[in-house]
């Protein structure tokens, strides 16, 4: 199904390619479930693609049909944290545009700093604030406008679907971080003022390299928890991958509804 010719991946099934690409975050792994699966591969087995080690980060490609539409489902993700480079972390957006996506749905796990959208929800990306210090353009005058990484009219595809779901969709602005520890208040609070609503530790180079490449992006915050200093107790991994597992199923009716949507 796929074929290597000069370092490049080929798609060479007799079934049309992958039009939508779905990454999935921390705890979100079960959407794979729904998929209509053709075929699977792990990421160790494409070249350039960056295994991560992360509990919650299966690190595998599901390629397949979700209602009638043409999906490549990347099972977690490589993170900056990690020690991978911004170049690195996004070679799956490539590897999945180089194969005929043109859609790319980011899922993430965010702590949440608004007060108005609590953990247990979703949050759709309107903007973001790349706050790693890298760019998976890095290397030359790459000056790409980034006005509107996150496109409007999937945006709003995705707020009527869940609004005719009855599903709580929030909007608003992701904050990126390099990680792997988790926020200090103080640095939630500078958040809050740079005018971030969720933060979180992917995303952000994704979807940069995905608007430069021309993909439509739609993102998505799973709002795990309240972020450092707005709950009593400290954060866990742990309850981010729980709050993820116990929300992924209002994401994946939504996705649903928006990919049977004719
Ligand atoms: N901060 C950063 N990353 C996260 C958080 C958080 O509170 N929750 C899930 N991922």
């Amino acid at each position: 199904m796929i074929e290597w010719m000069d370092g490049c991946a080929r798609w060479i099934s007799s079934e049309p390619p992958p039009e939508w690409g779905i990454v999935l975050g921390s705890g979100l792994g079960r959407l794979v479930a729904c998929v209509e699966e053709e075929a699977r591969f792990d990421y160790a087995d494409i070249e350039g693609i960056p295994m991560s080690g992360v509990p919650g980060h299966a690190g595998q490609f599901v390629v397949g049909t979700l209602e009638g539409r043409r999906v490549i489902v990347a099972q977690g993700r490589a993170h900056l944290y990690e020690g991978w480079s911004g170049a690195e972390v996004t070679a799956g957006v490539r590897f999945m545009a180089s194969l005929g996506v043109r859609r790319l749905v980011l899922t993430n796990a965010a702590g949440t700093l608004n007060a108005g959208q609590p953990p247990g929800n979703w949050m759709v990306i309107s903007d973001q604030l790349n706050l790693t210090g890298t760019s998976p353009l890095l290397g030359g005058a790459n000056f790409k406008d980034m006005t509107a990484i996150y496109g409007v009219a999937l945006r709003d595809r995705f707020k009527a679907a869940a609004m005719a779901l009855g599903m709580p969709l929030f909007e608003g602005v992701y904050a990126g971080v390099l990680g792997p520890q988790y926020e200090t208040p103080a640095e939630i609070r500078m958040l809050r003022i740079l005018g971030a609503d969720a933060v979180g530790m992917s995303t952000v180079l994704e979807s940069i390299q995905a608007h430069a490449l021309g993909l439509e992006v739609a993102g998505f915050s799973c709002l795990t928890n309240w972020a450092a200093g707005l709950s009593p107790g400290p954060l866990s991994h742990a309850e981010v991958i729980e709050v993820g597992g116990q929300s992924a199923q209002a994401f994946i009716s939504l996705l649903a509804a928006v990919l049977g949507a004719r």
